[in-house]
């Protein structure tokens, strides 16, 4: 992969690929979160054999930074062996914790996508605070 300035993160996403936990779809997601300060937070999917208690590896990097205490995203990076596009309920949950973030949609070693939060998920689900 040609070396980016995002290559950084893309490369945090990829070791957090190796990590997730899915015995059961053998899909293996990473994903990682970078805050306005310049912190990267990451991580995988972790399924469980109730199959519907899985989470996917782009909210756990967002609830891990949440978690840490940081809240101010500018890119969220997601690498699985095919490249695939985020899932509609992670799309929900970009949307009301980073929804500034760019997007990065790639494989182990090409990006595919770079996308934002609006274009991901347009017309987006809110209650007014
Ligand atoms: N998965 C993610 O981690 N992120 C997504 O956006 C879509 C799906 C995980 C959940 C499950 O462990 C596996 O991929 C197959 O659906």
């Amino acid at each position: 992969m040609k070396h980016l300035p995002l290559q950084k993160l893309i490369n945090y996403a990829k070791d957090m690929q190796q990590k997730a936990y899915a015995p059961y779809s053998k899909f293996y997601v990473g994903a990682a979160v970078q805050t306005n300060c310049g912190k990267i937070f990451g991580g995988c999917n972790i399924e469980s054999a109730s199959y519907g208690l899985t989470v996917c590896a782009e909210r756990v990097a967002l609830f891990h930074a949440i978690a840490q205490g940081y809240n101010s995203f500018t890119h969220l990076a997601i690498v699985t062996n095919t490249g695939s596009s985020p899932c509609g309920a992670c799309r929900q949950v970009m949307h009301e914790l980073c929804p500034t973030s760019s997007v990065i949609i790639a494989s182990p070693t090409s990006i595919v996508l770079q996308t934002s939060v609006d274009k991901l998920l347009p017309n987006a689900f809110d209650i007014p605070l």
